[in-house]
């Protein structure tokens, strides 16, 4: 059976007091209505249909990377008025409600919903038992349990307001059913809006069954509001990430201390210190350990390798058994083989480097391409840039170039060969040769140093 998917998202979000519209914050860097976007997906629907309204096309624009069919809801009538602008769209098979604003909703329990929503003559109908029902649409059930309908808070009775089963707003029906009770909304309500609720209705008095699948977490239906929602419902999806990676055998020093926006890849025995924030796609190999207060991007680290308190890293791959930092700054195209070892104060940019390489402390390498076995003396500094272009810098095997040290590019340094401290170094230098550009030292004895002049 084909499956449809509606999300709702003409919202425009007031108590977010923010000028974007409401779905496109970000939790966990990625937008609220996106997170919706990338589960409806999962569920291997046929057609996703964005109903967007507040903000213009903002929406639309924000995520045209997906595969989203956008409609305008120009005037914001009500959730029923919402699903009928996407009902020229669908020609047959399921329709699946879901909202922009409710972005942690699980495959598996819209799964569960899909499933009993498969069965012919039924609707699907996702509720939950709440402590406090306060504000929203409530399950009215007949005496054997069965639906009757949905009833809004500002339109229910004083023992209407008493059930504790609510309405997530998350619904599925057939897409020819639902079409036609749509059209048969009115909207005389203590609101004047099309209330999609009252399809259920609807339903029954067609002889169609509205069965409920209720949801087990709470977080899963909630919706973000406000700026202390979507605050708390980041903290929650924190967790959440935090539980998975303890259940895979990753050590986490305080769950509540480790944010994870985008994906995370772990091997086993991974140690990960507090404070850490990892973003795009990251993998962690065997044995890795995160120090505190790391930013990892798009990155790749292999097995043993040590990652020390408050370094950066970003778009680059880090081989087997290396030490990194503590402060030190890989930037994007870096790719560190084994066993290599980045200091403090240490920027590498868009540099190649072979095993056993070190550059211990305060230099900055960019553009360069470095063999094995090299050792880069403190404060040396790849002069990379003339001002207009990039140059390289080639370094070979087995180098040994003393503390700071200038190699301004393009320059070439041959297999063994040796940099004198200081030296700025502007011609290539031979395999296995010294080279020094430092003035010679004198000494002047007796110097006397300079008094200040009495007034
Ligand atoms: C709705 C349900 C209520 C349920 C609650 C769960 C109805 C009538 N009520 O109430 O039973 O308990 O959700 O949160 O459906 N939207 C549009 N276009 C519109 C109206 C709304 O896109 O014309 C979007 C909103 O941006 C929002 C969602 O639909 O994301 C829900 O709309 P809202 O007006 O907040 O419904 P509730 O009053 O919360
Ligand atoms: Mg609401």
């Amino acid at each position: 059976m084909k499956l449809n998917v509606v999300i709702l998202a003409a919202g425009k979000g007031t108590r977010m007091r923010s000028s974007l519209p409401k779905v496109l914050h970000k939790l966990a860097d990625k937008s609220l209505v996106e997170h919706v976007i990338t589960t409806a997906h999962s569920l291997k629907a046929e057609k996703v249909i964005g109903i967007y309204g507040h903000g213009g096309d903002l929406v639309p624009k924000a995520l045209s990377h997906l595969d989203v069919t956008w409609i305008e809801q120009e005037e914001q009538l009500g959730t029923g008025h919402a699903v009928d602008q996407a009902s020229h769209l669908i020609d047959e098979g399921l329709v699946l409600v879901l909202y922009g604003d409710v972005p942690l909703i699980t495959t598996s329990t819209l799964n569960a919903l899909i499933e009993i929503s498969k069965k012919p003559n039924t609707m699907g109908l996702l509720t939950a038992i709440l402590d406090d029902p306060t504000g929203y649409g409530r399950i009215v059930r007949s005496s054997d349990d069965s639906v009757q309908k949905i009833v809004e808070q500002k339109d229910a009775s004083y023992d209407e307001l008493t059930i504790d089963e609510v309405n997530t707003g998350i619904l599925c029906a057939e897409s020819k059913q639902l079409a036609k009770w749509l059209d048969s909304l009115e909207n005389n309500n203590s609101q004047g809006e099309y209330y999609l609720t009252d399809i259920i209705e609807m339903a029954v008095s067609d002889g169609v069954e509205v069965q409920t699948h209720t949801v087990s977490n709470l977080w899963e239906i909630e919706g973000v509001n406000s700026k202390i929602q979507l605050a708390m419902l980041e903290r929650k999806h924190q967790l959440n990430i935090a539980n998975s990676l303890l259940i895979q055998g990753v050590t986490l020093k305080d769950p509540a201390r480790i944010d994870v926006r985008g994906s995370l890849t772990v091997g086993t025995d991974v140690e990960i210190d507090i404070n850490t924030i990892f973003e795009g796609d990251v993998t962690l190999g065997n044995n890795v350990s995160i120090a505190a207060n790391c930013i990892i991007k798009n990155s790749s680290i292999a097995d043993n390798t040590k990652i020390q308190p408050n370094s950066l890293l970003e778009d680059s791959s880090i081989g087997e058994d290396c030490e990194i930092g503590p402060y030190a700054r890989i930037r994007p195209e870096s790719v560190l083989l084994s066993n290599v070892k980045i200091g403090n104060f240490v920027e590498i940019k868009k540099a190649n480097i072979a095993n056993n390489s070190k550059v211990n402390h305060l230099s900055y390498i960019g553009d360069t391409n470095m063999g094995s076995n090299v050792n880069i003396g403190a404060g040396t500094i790849t002069c990379n840039y003339d001002g207009a272009n990039k140059h390289l810098t080639e370094i070979g095997n087995d180098v040994f170039v003393g503390s700071s040290s200038q190699l301004v590019a393009p320059v070439k340094i041959g297999d063994g060969a040796t940099i004198g401290a200081g030296s700025t170094i502007t011609k290539e230098v031979p395999a296995s040769e010294l080279a020094l550009s430092r003035s010679k030292q004198i000494s002047t004895p007796g110097w006397k140093r300079p008094t200040k002049n009495k007034k």
